[in-house]
């Protein structure tokens, strides 16, 4: 008997019709309909090639037809992408190939129909969808703000392979395009009008007409004008993009962008110039296959399941329960994160009330806010009005009026117990019954702080990472007295802010601090064995975090980060151990971080000072360190391996106890909340990749060397012996 291998281009066939092609209109200009049945939004799947191309027969066959628009019947937006799920189950690079050469093949049928076709484009046009429109004659978009398209395949670790590496720089010059392939970013129809991206833009009531009208006009062999580029964008393109010589050029300064931010750590990027470079259908279709076998990808397409996955889950018992609608929230504290939850929260529309101790800290927290909203309306994201707008959504003052209203108060003072105590019994006096009281503690336990509450059912906890306009994660903690509904309006709350949310079960640290504890321990223990500081940041970053631990104490205050470590320790004994009297020293140094142009770096005036480019080191920290400068040459991936393995450890044992509901929440949480390399797929899909039995040996090497905190957890132990995975079916 042989074992069955299924072909990728063997696939399910798809369910019912998902095109449907009306009759012509009077004109010829008949409808193609696109309707994925069962799909919430219009994907490209293999399977439904095969409708493609009967529809397009049925076009050549039908005379009366002089042309056509192609638009989706699902108001939920155009085509979201092609299917990914059809991409996991490709198992080489060969099949990878075919199958970007059939969606290559779909694409040229269509643009070479032989009569005109037009993509009414509203809501997301992105990925195989946008490349669609690419091979139409002409791209109709609405003006929605929801419209946007892009070629976001290079944050899945891989290239468009439907022919648009090939159309895409034709159309919009080869700087624009390598700006959109590179960095997968969306353009809004006005953007894309702009770029000639699309044909024409208009309002979304328009948008069917506009594009039956061109589609008309093209009918006749009138074709609307193109923008001419401005002698300067002539003579440029000229120069740089139609010779040789000049496309070389602009790759290979492109090439020294990738190699500088992504430090050649993700394979895709590279790919894109490489394709570019050749310029042929081959080239982008043999690349596809690669990219698709690499273990980047993977890991990069694990991360958007997790996403896709957590995007359901609203914490535990939360089905079916009506979430309260928040409105006006309250803030205590206007330092660094009260003033950054403030911001995005009178963006989003909320309406905001800080409370501090003093008028000057009110004061710097709405500078904060007008700093932020300021650069948004010099980039043109709204107007003056908006940003006054927005500006007067936040008010502030040193006692609770205003507090009474709130709907949900989100607390922000000191990491300090008692405070935090405080800070409830003080908000159930004010505040109207049935509030929400979530608490931004980065390390206590939210049951201790709910410990004197009269109502803990409504305390939560709502973790924001700094600073909070940029950072995309919020950890929501319960507690067994949680209430469903307070947690289901507090995950609302920080999906409105525009957060990717994990909510997860109640400890000292939660999750992502848990797991980043072991990682910075790591770093300092690596210090005080006469390591090199910037050697340790390197390390990191050659195992793909955005920074060092090094600077992103610098940056959190290493004040934050010892009492955060204490905390730890108090709670979890000799797992989270880390060099008592080096902290200790620095902080009697008073030497703070970044914030006080005293940290393991050299400031000034808030900023690194940089010497050729590089941040350097206060060479004066050494004297804190038992063997003084550096005394060892760097291993990198031995001292990476050090980090991440503790890392990786503490978060299965997170699984293990019940923090973690899940791993998705664990991979999502670490890579958004921490920085872990998004190409792993997060420390999860990381130990699935070594598998479990080679974590415990190097895990229990690691103990051996360095002592307990890197003893396995039982989970890890389990698995080792039992062969298992995290994710047993990627
Ligand atoms: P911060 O020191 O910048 O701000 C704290 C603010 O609370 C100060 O403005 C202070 O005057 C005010 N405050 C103190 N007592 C008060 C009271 N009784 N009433 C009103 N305001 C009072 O500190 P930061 O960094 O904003 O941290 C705040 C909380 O957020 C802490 O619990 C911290 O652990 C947590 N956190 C911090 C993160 C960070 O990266 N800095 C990340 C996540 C959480």
């Amino acid at each position: 008997m042989t074992a069955q291998v299924q072909s990728p281009l063997k696939l399910q066939p798809a369910p019912a019709a998902a095109l449907r092609l009306d009759a012509p209109d009077g004109d010829g200009v008949a409808m193609l309909w696109i309707d994925v049945p069962g799909k919430k939004v219009n994907t490209l799947s293999v399977a439904l090639l095969p409708e493609f191309e009967n529809v397009f027969a049925k076009v050549l066959a039908n005379k009366a037809i002089k042309a056509i628009v192609l638009a989706s019947a699902k108001d939920t937006g155009f085509i979201a992408g092609a299917d990914i799920d059809d991409l996991g189950k490709v198992r080489n690079a060969a099949d990878g190939a075919r199958i970007s050469k059939q969606g290559q093949d779909a694409m040229t049928r269509l643009e070479q129909l032989g009569i005109p076709t037009v993509a009414a484009i509203s809501g997301d046009c992105l990925g195989g969808g946008l490349e669609l429109a690419l091979a139409c004659t002409a791209r109709v978009a609405s003006l929605h703000k929801k419209t946007k398209l892009a070629l976001p395949e290079v944050m899945l670790g891989l290239l468009p392979g439907g022919g648009g590496t090939m159309r895409l720089p034709k159309l919009i010059g080869l700087a624009n395009a390598l700006d959109m392939m590179l960095t997968g970013k969306n353009i809004r129809a006005s953007k894309a009008l702009k770029m000639g991206l699309v044909t024409v833009a208009v309002p979304q009531n328009q948008l069917m007409d506009a594009a039956k009208k061109l589609a008309r006009d093209l009918a006749h062999g009138k074709g609307p004008k193109k923008p001419k580029p401005g002698m300067k964008e002539e003579a440029m393109e000229l120069l740089l993009e139609r010779n040789v010589l000049g496309r070389r050029i602009v790759l290979h300064e492109a090439r020294k962008k990738v190699m500088a931010q992504s430090h050649g750590l993700y394979p895709a990027p590279l790919k894109i110039l490489e394709v570019l470079a050749k310029g042929t259908y081959e080239a982008e279709a043999t690349a596809f296959g690669e990219l698709l076998m690499t273990p980047e990808s993977a890991g990069l397409r694990h991360l958007f399941h997790s996403i896709t996955a957590l995007k359901k889950d609203n914490g535990p018992g939360t089905e079916g329960v009506k979430a309260p609608e928040i409105k006006q929230v309250g803030i205590l504290g206007a330092g660094l994160m009260g003033a950054g939850c403030a911001t995005v929260l009178a963006d989003q529309g909320f309406t905001v009330r800080l409370k501090d101790r003093d008028h000057a800290a009110i004061g710097k927290g709405l500078d904060y806010a007008k700093k932020v909203f300021g650069k948004a309306k010099k980039k043109k994201v709204y107007p003056e009005a908006g940003y006054n707008e927005r500006i007067s959504r936040i008010s502030g003052g040193t006692d609770y009026a205003g507090f009474g209203h709130a709907d949900m108060v989100i607390e922000a003072v000191f990491e300090d117990i008692n405070l935090k105590q405080q800070m409830v019994a003080d908000i159930e006096k004010v505040t109207q019954v049935g509030g929400i009281f979530a608490s931004n503690t980065s390390s206590l336990p939210i049951s201790e702080i709910a410990k004197k509450a009269k109502h803990p059912e409504r305390v939560i906890g709502m973790h924001f990472f700094s600073p909070v306009e940029k950072m995309p994660l919020v950890e929501i903690i319960v507690t067994p007295k949680t209430a469903p509904e307070v947690t289901a309006a507090t995950v609302a709350v920080a999906r409105k802010m525009g957060k990717h949310v994990i909510v997860v079960n109640d400890c000292a640290g939660f999750y992502t601090t848990r797991a980043l504890v072991p990682y910075m321990t790591e770093a300092i223990f690596l210090a005080t064995e006469g390591y090199d500081l910037m050697d340790i940041d390197t390390a990191a970053m050659q195992m793909g975090f955005p920074v060092g631990p090094i600077t992103l104490m610098d940056e959190v205050g290493i004040d934050v980060g010892v009492k955060v470590m204490k905390v730890m320790k108090e709670y979890y004994g000799d797992r989270m151990q880390f060099p008592p009297d080096v902290s200790s020293a620095l902080i009697a140094e008073g030497r703070l971080g970044k914030k006080n142009n005293k940290g393991f770096y050299k400031y000034e005036n808030g900023k690194s000072v940089m010497v050729k480019g590089k941040k350097v080191i206060d060479e004066t920290v050494y004297q804190h360190m038992p063997q003084g400068a550096k005394t060892k040459e760097p291993d990198f991936a031995a001292m990476g391996e050090r980090m991440v393995l503790g890392l990786a450890n503490e978060a299965a044992l997170c699984l293990q106890d019940g923090t973690l509901r899940d791993g998705y929440a664990g991979d999502l949480g670490a890579v958004f909340g921490i920085g872990f390399p998004p190409f792993e797929g997060g420390p999860f899909r990381y130990m699935d990749r070594l598998g479990a039995k080679k974590v415990v040996e190097r895990l229990k090497a690691l103990e051996q060397a360095n002592g307990k905190r890197f003893a396995p957890c039982q989970l890890l132990l389990d698995m080792a012996k039992k062969g298992t995975k995290f994710y047993p079916g990627e």
